[in-house]
This record gives C-alpha cells, sequence and structure tokens, in this order.
C-alpha cells in the first residue's frame, strides 16, 4: 500500500521535502520565461495547504525542461518560485533539480545534500514517478513518506481504469510516433475492447495496410508491430479520410491514398465525425496524442472534434497529459472531462505496468514497515 498524508504522523513544526512536478509550458525570451500554464503549480495545492494548515515547513522541489545537469538561465524556477509564492505564500520552491547531473543518475550525495534538514517526504510528482531519479526514489529510502493528494487521486482514478473499466472501453491515440506508444498499446490491448488511432502514428498503420501515404510521417520499422495489431481480434479504428497538403504546399483533403508528395497532417472530417460517434458511444475513453497538428488552425479541426466529442459523451474520460490536455483547454473544454491527467509519459507507463519507480519507493519507506 502506499502510504498516505495522514501516514505521516503530527506533521507540526516539522520540514517536509515535497517533490511536486512544476515541469510547466513556458514562453518568452530565455532570460525573461513566463508561464504559460500554471496547472501543474495550481494542482500541488490541496497536498501544500494540507501541511501548512497542520503547521509543518514545505519544501517544494521539481524538474523544469531538461538541462542536463547544468545550470541554464531559460530553465531557471525562478518565474515559477514567484507564482508558487502568490498562491502560497512562505512556501520555499529550490531551484530546478535537474541544474545537478545527480539528480537523474540518482547519486545518494546529491540525495543527502537533498534531504538534510528535512524530516518528512511527500512525493506529489505524478508526471516525474515514471522516473527513477534521485528525488524520486532516494528521499523514501531514510524518511517517513506519503503520497500527496494529487499522485493518489491520479493513482485511483487511472488504476479503475486499468483495473475496473466500464465498457465499452475505447483508447483514442494520435501523436507523432508509434514507437512511443507499443507499450501502452500492448497493455491496453488486454482491456480496452476498441482503439482509435490518428495523428502522425496513423500513417505507419495506413502504410502497413499498403496505402501509399505520400510524404506523411511514417516508421517503417514499425510496420510490421503495427500489422501485427492490425491482423489481431482488436478492433482498431483508422482515418478514412486525411487533411493536409499537396505536393506544392497547398491545403487538400484525400482518401486514405496519398498521391506522391502529399503530406497528410491532420484526420478529415469524415474520420473525425465517425471517431467523435464511437467516443458518444463508449463508457469509458481514454485519449492521449492530439489527432493532428493543431497548432496551425488549418489542421486543427481534427483533434477539436475530438476534443469536443471527449467534452459532450457520457463516458468516464480521462485525459493522458501533454499535448492532448494542452488541446484541449485550448479548445476550452478541459472542465468537461472527468480526468486530466496532469502526467503524459507517467500516464502512459502507469497503464502500461500498473506501477512506478515513485509508487514503490513509497512502499518502502521506513514508516510503511
Ligand atoms: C513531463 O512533463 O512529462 C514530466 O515533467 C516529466 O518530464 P521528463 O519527460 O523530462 O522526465
Amino acid at each position: 500500500m502506499v502510504p498516505q498524508l495522514e501516514d505521516l504522523g503530527d506533521v507540526h513544526g516539522k520540514t517536509v521535502l515535497v517533490r511536486t512536478d512544476f515541469n510547466v509550458p513556458m514562453s518568452g525570451p530565455d532570460d525573461a520565461r513566463v508561464i504559460a500554464d500554471d496547472f501543474r503549480i495550481r494542482a500541488a495545492l490541496p497536498t501544500i495547504s494540507w501541511l501548512t494548515d497542520r503547521g509543518a515547513k514545505v519544501i517544494c522541489a521539481s524538474h523544469l525542461g531538461r538541462p542536463n545537469g547544468k545550470v541554464n538561465i531559460k530553465y531557471s524556477m525562478v518565474p515559477i518560485q514567484n507564482r508558487l509564492s502568490e498562491i502560497a505564500p512562505g512556501v520555499v520552491l529550490l531551484e530546478n533539480l535537474r541544474f545537478s547531473s545527480g539528480e537523474e543518475s540518482n547519486d545518494p550525495a546529491f540525495v543527502a545534500h537533498l534531504i538534510n534538514g528535512v524530516d518528512l517526504y511527500v512525493n506529489d510528482a505524478f508526471g516525474a514517478a515514471h522516473r527513477s531519479h534521485a528525488s524520486i526514489v532516494g528521499p523514501p529510502k531514510s524518511l517517513p513518506s506519503a503520497a500527496g493528494r494529487l499522485l493518489q487521486h491520479e493513482v485511483e482514478v487511472l488504476g479503475e481504469m486499468r483495473n475496473n473499466p466500464k465498457r465499452p472501453f475505447v483508447a483514442v491515440l494520435g501523436g507523432a510516433k508509434v514507437s512511443d506508444k507499443i507499450g501502452v498499446i500492448d497493455a491496453l490491448s488486454k482491456v480496452v475492447d476498441s482503439f482509435v488511432i490518428g495523428g502522425g502514428m496513423c500513417f505507419t498503420f495506413l502504410a502497413a495496410k499498403s496505402f501509399p501515404i505520400g510524404d506523411s510521417l511514417c516508421e517503417p520499422d514499425q510496420i510490421s508491430f503495427c500489422k501485427k495489431l492490425l491482423d489481431s481480434d482488436l478492433k482498431i479504428y483508422l482515418p478514412e479520410d486525411i487533411v493536409g497538403v499537396d505536393k506544392d504546399g497547398n491545403f487538400a483533403t484525400f482518401g486514405v491514398r496519398l498521391p506522391n508528395g502529399a503530406k497528410g497532417l491532420d484526420i478529415g472530417p469524415g474520420s473525425a465525425a465517425a471517431f467523435a460517434d464511437i467516443i458518444m458511444g463508449a463508457r469509458s475513453v481514454f485519449w492521449n496524442g492530439p489527432m493532428g497538428m493543431f497548432e496551425d488552425v488549418r489542421f486543427a479541426a481534427g483533434t477539436r472534434t475530438v476534443a469536443q466529442a471527449m467534452s459532450e459523451t457520457k463516458a468516464f474520460t480521462v485525459v493522458g497529459g501533454g499535448d492532448s490536455a494542452a488541446a484541449l483547454a485550448q479548445f476550452g473544454f478541459e472542465k468537461d472531462v472527468d480526468h486530466v491527467s496532469t502526467g503524459g509519459g507517467a500516464s502512459l507507463e502507469f497503464l502500461e505496468l500498473g506501477d512506478l519507480p515513485g509508487l514503490s519507493a513509497l512502499r518502502g519507506a521506513p514508516n510503511v514497515n
């Protein structure tokens, strides 16, 4: 069992290190970055206030981006510390954990440095709980530890979807690469009733069905994996029309056979309507990955239609972080789904394996045994 905040005992007067995932989207020049979306910061508030309300001193720690063990102003936590001070006054935030190479290499000396003067450890960084990094797996080896409210809630919701879904259960997958999704497709194929596949990854599936795909994204080394899935008993829905550009770069709509030089960049309107119907008829839907290049308004319609169907269906809906969560927010539907996970890779890994390094570390903490 993963220990909860209540398992920490009396926290009054204690110094608590809270590992948060404040890896938020940032914009602006390198030396004057601004937060583009503070969803992950606000998501940590229930845990932070639970602790501060009970008289604990809270020190938050997070990574931001991938500075590869070097100090880099572009990835400084200062803008995030400023935002945190507005919504949780008095709470300290350490500088980017990944400024030290010891974070990613899980160096015991870096763990010792992190927990120096700390009494208790809380992991509320669901989005980073799939990383065996120092701040995730190190502190629970010696400190009484617990999962924060966000981590706990993510695990409950995704665990229920993985182990006990209401049927029909549909997984809607998009994004660029099949190779990023192999593990989760394998794992979900044992629990879902059907897959709906769009985004850049659909072209590798279409190539596996021997359709010409022009210059669209394709992973040749994944074609045999896609073929195997298509030949299995799984129900896999692929687009039947595509939107993109022709060989001269002009906007165009195609069937599933793309001419030479053409490039597919979104699912077509017929496919978007068909995918929406499947979502409307489901009782559980997990969505990860946009249907097209939605940052460009010409190729946003497929993702928008899926996002809208997610918001309107009566099914239990979970959106798995990253780009799909950003798309949902861009189209204004984020409040209309049951759960938007704060983890992209973490939600996929949890659905695949049913556990994460950060969770097993908490189960081994000294207050548990
Ligand atoms: C995320 O944004 O998915 C998490 O913060 C993990 O970041 P990482 O992929 O750089 O480890």
